[in-house]
């Protein structure tokens, strides 16, 4: 197993021993519970996929107590990875250890993360316990799931605000009653680098048992420090750093892996630590976590961000020109960037299109490829050349929910001087067709309407965004759309070269990731 034991190494060119730093991913938990982050089970599948090809460590695929979709995703992840340790979060309690067990029961490494509160304010508003009481809580909780599990998590939620002395108290049972990895969160970002170092370096000296088990950190980014934080940690010895791509995560995000991960490559002679992680992989799983998720990426966001690499003042560029060493401290190829790429147009044929999938990061199955090849070729019988952000879409496209309602045409009429009518047919999965017409306030208003009037539901429009795939008029139109129903988000992604068609497609998608949960809970997919 990966994680069985810390590995330790020698940095080339050095005597100085780098520890090997276990990246433990929470993308699909702290991630996907952020708000606007939510996935669809294909979609996690599919993220998963990516997680184990770019080399995490660990995976936490859910929290499977939280609901039975959670625990359907945690169970589907744990049945196709086989390289990467499986994590399902679970409070402290017999319940969730069980349906932790249930989720990871066919994984090929299973990790139980259990966790309990220990600062004062979580104790005494949120758990309404004493130190005591969690002190026994933990033990106790650990010791069940050992039973199952031998590889077990324990993390103290909200570690930083806690006394350091009650933390290394309660890991100091997690630890006697079989954990093998103890977590130190800092659950609302409010840690300094200085200071968090030298908390770590307190708890890896003063917690009873700590050499048996790895010392784990897990930063938010309340004030911009997660990452900051996460290497003071990894320097005053932590083990194993948790973190989410491209650092979505609860409010101000989790600790952004590829920023950790390239700050271990780039500095591992001066940080004496460096990861597993494969970083070419790391560009093409930004790219799917920001499609799946809808959150898009900002553009200076380090290491990923659509302007890391790219240089507008003239003397930078004069100067990247001469030597790229002059501003650049690492190339764009080095996490995935590729920039030189044949150009895939109506010519190509499938051996070419499906070397680019590969070699964008995605594997696809026989009847994925056949559909998603058909639909390559129609876009390049419409647009001159097809850019890798088209062929991203069309998987994309494949991996959303299954259609409950098919779009079969569309007609707008709009003007200036006159209200917008939209006419729409759709196709339900049973064969029938709807066909309805609605005025609106705009195109897109009214086709959403009639929409609404052929599904019986209305659900609320939270986020509707459009964007252009490329440069140039002949680009395809990129809608995203975020709809609300049942305090339940649903995203959907739609991509055309005609905006109307992409917005409908995008609203079309959400509705039917809709109606596939609203099935899913009556058990009527199966
Ligand atoms: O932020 C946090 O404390 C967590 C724990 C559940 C690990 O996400
Ligand atoms: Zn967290």
């Amino acid at each position: 197993m990966k994680t069985g034991k810390i590995e330790t190494s020698a940095a080339p060119g050095t005597n100085e021993t780098v520890r090997n730093i276990i990246i433990f991913d929470t993308t699909l938990r702290d991630g996907e519970q952020a708000p606007g982050c939510s996935m669809n089970p294909r979609e996690k599948l599919e993220v998963a996929r990516r997680l184990e090809k770019l080399g995490v460590d660990v995976i936490e695929a859910g929290f499977p107590a939280s609901s039975p979709g959670d625990l359907e995703s945690v169970k589907a992840i744990a049945e196709i990875v086989k390289d990467s340790t499986v994590a399902g979060l679970c409070r402290s309690l017999e319940k969730d250890i069980d349906a932790g067990r249930e989720a990871l029961k066919k994984a090929v490494c299973p990790r139980i993360h259990i966790f309990l509160a220990t600062s004062p304010v979580h104790m005494k508003w949120k758990l309404k316990m004493t130190e005591d009481q969690v002190l026994e809580q933990t033990a106790a909780a650990v010791r069940y799931a050992k039973k199952f599990c031998s590889d077990i998590e324990f993390s103290a939620e909200d570690a930083f605000r806690s006394d350091p002395g009650f933390v290394c108290a309660v890991f100091g049972a997690a630890i006697k009653a079989g954990a093998l990895t103890v977590n130190f969160p800092d659950t609302v970002g409010y840690a300094m680098p200085g200071e968090f170092g030298e908390r770590i370096r307190y708890v890896r000296d003063h917690t009873p048992g700590m050499e048996k088990a790895r010392l784990s950190v897990h930063c938010h980014n309340d004030l911009g420090l997660a990452v900051a934080n996460s290497l003071a940690a990894i320097v005053s010895g932590a083990d194993q750093a948790e973190c989410t791509l491209n650092g979505i995560g609860e409010r101000a995000g989790n600790a952004s892996l590829e920023e950790i991960v390239m700050s271990l490559r780039l500095r591992k002679e001066s940080l004496k630590a460096d990861t597993r992680i494969d970083a070419t992989q790391i560009y093409g799983a930004s790219r799917l976590v920001s499609q799946v998720t809808g959150v898009k990426v900002q553009p200076n966001k380090a290491i990923v961000g659509e302007n890391a690499f790219v240089h507008e003042a003239g003397i930078h560029q004069h100067g990247v020109m001469a030597n790229r060493e002059t501003y650049e401290i690492m190339t764009p190829e080095s996490v995935g960037i590729s920039k030189n790429q044949m150009i895939l147009g109506k010519h190509s044929g499938r051996h070419a299109f499906e070397d680019r999938l590969k070699l964008l990061g995605f594997s696809v199955d026989g009847e994925t490829m056949e559909k998603i090849f058909a639909e390559f070729k129609d876009l390049a019988d419409k647009k001159k050349t097809v850019s890798d952000r088209d062929i991203e879409a069309l998987v994309m496209g494949a991996a959303a929910a299954p259609e409950t309602w098919k779009l079969d045409h569309w007609a707008v009429n709009t003007g200036s001087a006159l209200g917008a009518s939209g006419t729409i047919r759709l196709q339900h999965k049973d064969g029938a067709y709807r066909k309805l017409v609605s005025l609106g306030d705009g195109p897109i208003d009214s086709i959403y309407k009639a929409i609404n009037q052929i599904i019986g539901r209305e659900p609320e429009l939270e986020l509707y965004e459009i964007g252009a795939i490329t440069g140039g008029s002949a680009s395809q139109g990129e809608t995203m759309v975020k709809i609300v129903w049942d305090d339940r988000r649903y995203n959907g992604r739609g991509v055309s070269t005609d905006v109307i068609e992409s917005s409908i497609k995008a609203y079309l998608a959400a509705v039917n990731a809709m109606e596939y949960e609203l099935a899913r809970q009556t058990g009527s997919n199966e």
